[in-house]
């Protein structure tokens, strides 16, 4: 989330990435501008100094604005954001070992060289300004080509979630349009950010969902089309599941125990795929250091994946993936209605504190978004 007010994007890709989509902002510096003029040097940003609780967010009005660096870069006033539950832990150095050495490969090693550092992802706003070879985009465009339907709190609620449910379901689960009809899916942590869009998607493509969520979300998720609702809390979920009908995909946005009985809920030598979010991928590197983290990650996701694979299932991570195609199919299935923003609370760029702990409470009902302006 941007707690500022522009953006530089600096993606080798962007001439071709529409804006809307560029919210992955790894590899965005985003700032706030001030309002009056985008001529400003300086505009206002929550920034953190040093990792750890609430505490460290620190509101600046002197961030120096974003220039323009590289021809392929674009400038972005942000109207909106949203918080992730990945903010709020890079709050507390959460994946800092990897996400340092994407910012800058050459200074890994130098410890605080992140700071004054603006966490977020998530973006909708205007394009202010376009580096000389930038052909996609002109100042004026609403980040990019959003969907037209949304406005830019709405827009600003999905990239991140979207793009890593779409990645989890068809890129890594392999379900589109066409082939999943009829097809069982089983979502786990149906009711949060990337819970409530996948619910959504699944049904656009004619599955049969159900959503596993805490009893007062049931309704939430029966709204978004889930089929069949299963409430964690009430009795032993492994076991309310084993009397369904067994699955052709899961989804599992919760971790920890449920990769211990979750496989077995799948049809067995047919090609079923379990898939998690959850994974110790930027924890191992921020033990391990980057070269054994992603060692110890291979090592850890090649055995588990073997071990499924001789039972007759398939077992997979998946991760957020940034792609402007996969955007554009969203952003369509949006406009055509099949797709709404969950949005549960928005805060004014003022509040950014307050946001964060609302996302660090947990029990998230869809997003928490920021309008900044
Ligand atoms: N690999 C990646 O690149 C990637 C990208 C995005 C997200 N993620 C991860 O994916 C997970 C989901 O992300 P999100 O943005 O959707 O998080 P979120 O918005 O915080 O939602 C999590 C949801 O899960 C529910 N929940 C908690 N425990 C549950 C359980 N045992 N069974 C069923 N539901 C449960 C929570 O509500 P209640 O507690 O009230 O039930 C909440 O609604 C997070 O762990 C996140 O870190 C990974």
């Amino acid at each position: 989330m941007e707690f500022l007010k522009t953006c530089v994007l600096r993606r080798k890709a962007w001439t071709t990435v529409c804006f809307w989509r560029s919210q992955v902002i790894q590899k965005l510096s985003v700032r706030k501008i001030g309002t009056t003029s985008p001529r400003s040097t300086v505009m206002p940003a929550w920034v953190i100094d040093k990792y750890g609780k609430n505490e460290v967010l620190r509101f600046t009005q002197n961030m120096r604005m974003p220039i323009i660096h590289y021809p392929n870069e674009v400038i972005i006033k942000v109207h909106a954001t949203s918080v992730n539950p990945i903010d709020v832990n890079m709050r507390s150095g959460y994946g800092a070992a990897a996400l340092n050495m994407k910012r800058d490969p050459l200074h890994i090693k130098i410890k605080g060289e992140e700071f004054p550092l603006t966490l977020g992802r998530d973006v909708s706003g205007v394009v202010m300004e376009c580096g000389l070879d930038v052909k996609y985009f002109k100042p004026g465009d609403e980040v990019s080509h959003k969907p037209k339907s949304l406005t830019h709190t709405q827009a600003a609620s999905l990239p991140y979630v979207a793009l890593t449910a779409w990645s989890a379901i068809n890129k890594v689960g392999g379900l589109n349009e066409k082939n999943c009809t009829g097809k069982r899916v089983l979502i786990l942590g149906a009711s949060g950010g990337v819970g409530t869009f996948a619910i959504q998607v699944m049904k656009a493509w004619d599955a049969h969902v159900t959503a596993v969520c805490s009893q007062d979300a049931s309704g939430l998720v029966k709204k978004l089309g889930a089929d069949d609702v299963i409430d964690y809390k009430s009795g032993n979920v492994e076991e309310q599941l084993k009397s369904l009908k067994p699955f052709d995909f899961i989804l599992d946005n919760v971790g920890g125990s449920t990769e211990t009985w979750a496989l077995n809920l799948l049809k067995k030598w047919s090609g079923a795929t379990y898939v998690t979010l959850v994974t110790p991928f930027l924890l191992n590197m921020d033990r391990l250091g980057v070269a054994d983290g992603m060692l110890q990650t291979g090592v850890t996701m090649g055995s588990k994946t073997l071990k499924h694979f001789w039972q007759g299932v398939h077992y997979r991570w998946a991760f957020f993936m940034a792609s402007g195609l996969y955007l554009d199919d969203i952003a369509k299935l949006v406009d055509e209605g099949k797709i709404q923003p969950v949005i549960e609370k928005t805060f004014p760029f003022s509040e950014v504190p307050e946001a964060f702990l609302k996302v660090e409470r947990g029990h998230a009902r869809g997003k928490t978004v920021i309008n900044v302006i």
